[in-house]
């Protein structure tokens, strides 16, 4: 145990003799945001402790998703074309918005105390929301759960939504203001989604959204109207309204019927194939019965 402590600490004292921990990165590790078709500049300056050998390389990571930019002290064949080592940064020409992705620096002193060191960036190119398409149901039961959903997939960073009912803008409520107010409307400005809970007849109205992010504002969606319908009254009136349109088709049906006669032909065939099949009068077919049952 002794020895290993003893070793720790001399290694300790290296560092603090030699002032600084190994390779270290000497960039900020600031988010990079730029404008599509502009270039993008992602700084990586390092100092060693020992040596003048590092290995350095460049990753990109989005998601689960990671491959090199620059590995074996080259970029790769992707970004040659538009990507140029300033030193150890590197600056990427007319960025589109496929590039919005983490990059990772990593630097690799073998002869320093610590030998290993990275830093991030988060490149985000900026693409203004395109006009979101919004889904509002045309009509609804009040007492029903209804959510509106506003969407839209070009806005980068992400987008967030507003709402607008007959012009005038949704506001975020909180759950207690809801009550005290007497709205009963949940906003999710970033998933754009707009759900009454329950909704009211008073929630009837022309709806639209926009879409925004930190580039610019989208042209609103398509005006839609949405009416909410109280349940009891419009059940009533299919229920009347359904009942005289079967009752008047059926009246309908049978004076055709008579007129044309087909009641009485119909009735004249039975009788014919009753006297054919020789079916035993009523009485006896009665009594046969009974007395099975009995
Ligand atoms: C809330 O509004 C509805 C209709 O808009 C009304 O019927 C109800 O009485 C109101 N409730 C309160 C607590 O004001
Ligand atoms: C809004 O929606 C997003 C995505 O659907 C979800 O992650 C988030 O938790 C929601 N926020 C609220 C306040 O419900």
């Amino acid at each position: 145990m002794a020895p290993l402590v003893a070793f720790l600490l001399s290694l300790n004292l290296l560092e603090l003799i030699h002032g600084a921990s190994g390779v270290t990165i000497i960039s900020s590790d600031k988010d990079v945001e730029v404008n599509e078709f502009d270039k993008a500049t992602l700084p990586c300056e390092y100092v060693l402790e020992r040596g003048t050998q590092a290995r350095l390389e460049w990753k990109r990571i989005a998601g689960e998703h990671i491959s090199f930019v620059y590995f074996g002290e080259q970029i790769v064949e992707k970004y040659r074309e538009r990507a140029t080592m300033l030193g150890h940064s590197i600056e990427l020409q007319r960025v589109t918005r496929a590039d919005t992705a983490t990059y990772r620096c990593e630097v690799t002193a073998k002869q320093d105390v610590k030998i290993f060191a990275e830093i991030s960036f988060k490149l985000v190119v900026l693409v203004p929301p395109a006009t979101p398409t919004c889904k509002v149901p045309s009509s609804a039961m009040s007492g029903s759960t209804v959510e509106l959903v506003c969407k839209e997939s070009e806005g980068s960073p992400p987008s967030v939504y507003t709402w607008y009912k007959d012009n005038v803008v949704l506001m975020d409520v909180s759950a207690k203001a809801s009550t005290a107010n007497n709205v009963s409307y949940t906003l999710n400005r970033s998933a754009g989604t707009l759900r009454f809970n329950p909704v009211r007849k008073s929630n009837s109205g022309t709806y639209y959204c926009e879409a925004h992010n930190k580039v610019g504002r989208s042209e609103r969606c398509s005006l839609k109207f949405m009416q909410i319908n109280d349940l009891d009254v419009t059940a009533i009136v299919i229920a009347v309204v359904t009942i005289t349109l079967v009752l008047l088709l059926c009246g309908l049906g049978l004076c055709y019927a008579c007129r044309r006669g087909y009641l009485g032909k119909s009735r004249s065939a039975k009788s014919n194939a009753a006297t054919r099949t020789n079916t035993p009068p009523a009485g006896e077919d009665f009594k046969h019965t009974k007395s099975f049952v009995i």
